[in-house]
């Protein structure tokens, strides 16, 4: 039924690395924030169900004014929640010259005050190229001190503790016991992963430069250090190989909402349509493309 709605309606769906197995099946394509937001600026489908969370639903419709952007349930991401725009008023008062980054992971209210968008993909690099020496960047703390190690910049974080709570739930302990289960074997995380694992991780990647590095990677096992919904992609692209998930708790139930069913029925009533005010879209636009034209 799911194809023939989307046939009968020129509809794409577009599923985050997280989402359920069943969704990724039937999905036209999968990816990291990054590959979705570059997806959903060159479609030409009328519709695109995107599972997601709230600010990629978002992003997809500030990049596609003329089209329908449908969410099949409500899924907020609590890291985006944790910017407020006090405080990120109050910090590009504190440092006058700072440039402000925005992790894509933000609501587009948000969006609107950024230099420039970056996803875990690209931060380094879109913070490297910044004018300032010193860069204000919201809200994930843990990718904000990965940056400031990556670059010559001084990153100022914005809250001073925000934080995924799927990521923040792995912790050292899982890593030891993990390591315990599977000697030897190697670390691949996720830069909203707490400093405890990224220390010990052997590739710090987005979700499909994850991917990317167990491909290429002369290892055969890896323990994998985010959401659990990867361990999904990873087993299905790199056949033959051995991926464990670093804490099987790591679940971020936002990403897990959408179901088949839901899908289904986002594909027949049309809804959740997700709107974004077309002076907030406009304005939040420029940092996204100026990210998008980056290629970094
Ligand atoms: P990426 O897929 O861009 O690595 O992001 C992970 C994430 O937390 C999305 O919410
Ligand atoms: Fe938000 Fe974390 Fe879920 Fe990503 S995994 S959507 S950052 S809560």
């Amino acid at each position: 039924m799911i194809e023939k709605l989307k046939d009968e309606k020129n509809a794409i769906i577009l599923a985050h690395n997280y989402s359920r197995p069943e969704i990724q099946d039937v999905a036209d394509f999968v990816g990291d924030s990054l590959e979705l937001a570059e997806k959903a600026s060159k479609t030409d489908a009328d519709i695109i169900v995107f599972c997601g969370v709230d600010f990629m639903a978002e992003t997809a419709a500030i990049l596609n004014p003329g089209k329908k952007v449908l969410i099949p349930d409500i899924a907020i991401c609590p890291m985006a929640q944790m910017l407020k725009t006090e405080d990120l008023l109050k910090a590009k008062k504190r440092y006058p010259d700072a440039e402000v980054v925005l992790y894509i992971n933000t609501l587009a209210e948000h969006k609107v005050y950024a230099d420039c968008i970056c996803t875990s993909a690209n931060a380094g690099d879109i913070v490297e190229s910044m004018n300032s020496d010193t860069v204000i960047f919201g809200p994930d703390i843990n990718l904000a001190r990965y940056v400031e190690s990556q670059t010559s910049k001084r990153v100022i974080p914005v809250p001073e503790y925000g934080l995924c709570p799927t990521h923040h739930q792995i912790t050292a302990e899982d890593l030891s016991d993990a390591k315990a289960r599977h000697p030897g074997v190697e670390i691949v995380a996720h830069p909203e992963c707490t400093e405890n694992i990224l220390k010990r991780a052997n590739a710090i990647a987005s979700t499909s430069g994850m991917i990317k590095y167990c491909k290429e990677s002369e290892e055969n096992e890896f323990l994998i250090a985010t959401e659990i919904g990867l361990i999904h992609r990873l087993r299905k692209d790199v056949p033959g190989k051995k991926f464990y998930p670093l804490s099987k708790s790591a679940v971020c139930p936002q990403m897990k909402t959408h179901t088949l069913r839901k899908v289904e029925r986002a594909l027949e009533v049309e809804r959740i349509h997700v709107k974004v005010p077309k002076d907030i879209a406009e304005k939040a636009m420029i940092p996204i493309q100026r990210m998008l034209s980056m290629r970094c």
